[in-house]
């Protein structure tokens, strides 16, 4: 949940450092600070609040140096001050510290620290492990790496470590578990580090993803050197970054939430780019085929994921049980790991993760493999934890998802899923291959029917003018427009701060009904199907209890258009299909109320984009 960036070389660090804690603003905001090494003295600078208050604060002061840490914070431990801000100290001053994680036995390590004289200054967890590493180097009579080394098998918790002292100018030592890290290795001997690879991606392309449990030293003069926790050297793997710059930048776009929504034409192209082949009839998930069989063979699929990755993971169920007719069951990732779930051996675990780094459904992904299951994995982020323990698995290519509130990752997932579905469904021949070939035919024409979606924004912004002041909404959807309905709530609760509750529409009659009143906004996916006029039903109970409707409809439906308030049409597509289209709406409308009420859209309060933490 806490951003980090250190560099060191030949170049001054604070301008490197900085411009990188504004890449990772996005995965905490809470506090920022930087320490920085020059001609063997040790500045640190933090200030509560963005990486704009670090910064107006630091350039006060005479700033320089070679190698500099830096850290954007998102609190778990103490009030999010300037005092509990990192990079931590040592109490002589020669080792600064920066941490992104949890120590879980934080409090029985500080207790024994404080008994050995150790003053505290802040609350947080991260200042146990600096003090940790100086009295282990005074004990052992060992530098501050090695004593890092010692002290991370006192440890218990999550980390990405990044560690300075000034009494060794030329080196900088990281150590992660749990917590990404990516080292990345500059052409003229400078090297970087980062929570990822968006503040090394103008630097370099050369990168090493940091292993759970591995501790990288950089020194000026021999390089890099990796190690595991138990001291044996290792080979680093270089990889090559596939990541452009431009795709870090707003492109023109007031809000990066924005330009990932108007990206969405593109991302879902990616998503299927060379995965499906319409003429010749055929659709394949490279990355998993061999898995294809296990799929099919399987007792169940098991979906787990958070958030709105979770809420895919349901559209994704309705799509493989009904076109494949497998057993799919999806779990918030954060209550399987724990509700000592049943987990057979022939089970597939597939985990669903924008950053694949969310905590809870990397911790749900190694108790399935603890228990034999295959583990699989559909994330966004090339590289990622969850994408490097899983078996096999699917990027959905939708590019870096700056915002927090997450669009086109969203609908990327949605994408894989479908085509998950759809191989599965044909290989086991519940579908035959001119159903398939329809599909992808229609599957194939989405990107074109998600532009003239888009073209309705201005529509969608005149009905976000008329909602803007709501206090609640409900959002309705059958189906496979369900699970649309609980992320068209969860993007208007998390930017907004509207209260914001999606169901089944059926389910509105056994209490939501309760709620509607004139001033109540009833979001409704009223589009062309099996389902159509049961949701015409619903609408009809909810106009007799006078709540506003706000429907989205099939481009020409007059009926609906007769009983709602308003109406938002979308491109007829497929049924199975319409989540693609009509999650779209909700994403303006939410972008639009937020910004109407003056909120941080890109990064919304209390949130982070990537959960690292329970
Ligand atoms: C989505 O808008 C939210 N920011 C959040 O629910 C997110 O989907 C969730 O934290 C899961 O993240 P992941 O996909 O990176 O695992």
């Amino acid at each position: 949940m806490c951003g980090i960036v250190a560099y060191i070389g030949k170049k001054e660090a604070f301008p490197i450092v900085l411009k990188g804690l504004k890449r990772l603003e996005y995965r905490g905001y809470d506090s920022a600070g930087v320490a920085l090494l020059s001609a063997g003295e040790l500045s640190v600078y933090k200030r509560a609040g963005k990486v704009s208050n670090l910064e107006d604060f630091a350039t006060q002061h005479n700033i320089s140096g070679h190698a500099g840490i830096g850290h954007t914070r998102w609190a778990t431990h103490g009030l999010p001050n300037d005092t509990n801000a990192h990079p931590h100290v040592s109490m002589d001053g020669s080792i600064a510290l920066i941490h992104n994680g949890i120590i879980e036995n934080y409090d029985s390590l500080r207790k024994e620290l404080i008994s050995e004289g150790y003053v505290f200054k802040s609350e947080t967890d991260t200042e146990v492990l600096v003090h940790l590493v100086d009295n282990i180097s005074k004990k052992e009579n060992v530098w501050f790496g090695e004593a890092l080394r010692i002290a991370l098998h006192h440890v218990v918790g999550a980390y990405a470590i990044v560690a300075i002292s000034k009494n060794y100018p030329n080196r900088l030592v990281a150590a992660r578990k749990s917590s990404p890290l990516v080292l990345g290795i500059g052409t003229d001997g400078d090297f970087y580090l980062a929570s990822d690879a968006t503040p090394i991606v103008e630097y370099t392309k050369q990168v090493v993803y940091m292993e759970d449990e591995e501790i990288a030293v950089i020194d000026l003069e021999e390089g890099l050197k990796l190690y595991n926790i138990g001291d044996q050297q290792k080979t680093p793997y270089i990889q090559q970054l596939e990541l452009e710059l431009e795709a870090l930048e707003k492109g023109g776009y007031e809000h990066f939430m924005l330009k990932e929504i108007y990206e969405q034409p593109r991302s879902i192209l990616d998503c299927f780019r060379g995965r499906l082949n319409t003429d010749e009839g055929w659709v394949s998930l490279r990355g998993i085929r061999e898995y294809e069989d296990k799929m099919i063979q399987a007792n169940r699929l098991i979906i787990v994921a958070c958030g709105t990755s979770w809420h895919a993971g349901l559209v994704g169920e309705y799509l493989i049980e009904d076109l494949a007719r497998i057993n799919v069951e999806v779990e918030y990732a954060s209550e399987f790991r724990y509700r000592n779930p049943i987990i057979h051996e022939n089970d597939v675990v597939i985990a669903i993760s924008q950053s694949g780094e969310t905590a809870d459904t990397l911790a749900a992904l190694e108790l399935a493999k603890s228990k034999g299951a295959t583990i699989l994995g559909i994330c966004n982020v090339v590289g990622s934890s969850i994408s490097r323990i899983t078996d096999a698995g699917s990027y959905t290519h939708a590019g870096p998802e700056i915002g927090v509130a997450s669009t086109k990752a969203f609908t990327g997932q949605v994408t894989i899923l479908t085509l998950l579905a759809l191989t599965l469904a044909h290989k086991k021949g519940t579908i035959t291959t001119s159903v398939l070939h329809t599909m992808l035919a229609e599957l194939e024409a989405i990107p074109n029917k998600v532009k003239r979606v888009l073209e309705t924004n201005a529509h969608i912004e005149k009905i976000a003018n008329t909602y803007k002041d709501a206090t609640n909404a409900l959002y309705l959807g059958r189906g496979s427009s369900f699970p649309v309905a609980l992320e068209g709530a969860l993007k208007l609760k998390e930017i907004s701060y509207i209260h914001a509750e999606g169901y089944p529409a059926a389910e509105m009659k056994h209490g939501p009904i309760a709620l509607i009143d004139e001033n109540m906004p009833i979001f409704v996916i009223a589009t062309q199907g099996n389902s159509y006029e049961k949701v015409v039903s619903n609408i009809q109970e909810v106009k007799a209890r006078k709540g506003k409707i706000i429907a989205i409809v099939t481009e020409g439906d007059v009926h609906v258009r007769e009983l709602a308030d308003e109406v938002i049409e979308i491109p007829e597509t497929n049924e199975y299909l319409v989540p693609l289209l009509a999650t779209v709406p909700f994403q303006l409308l939410s972008y639009h109320i937020a910004v109407m009420r003056g909120c941080n859209v890109d990064q919304p309060r209390n949130l982070a984009k990537s959960v690292t933490v329970e």
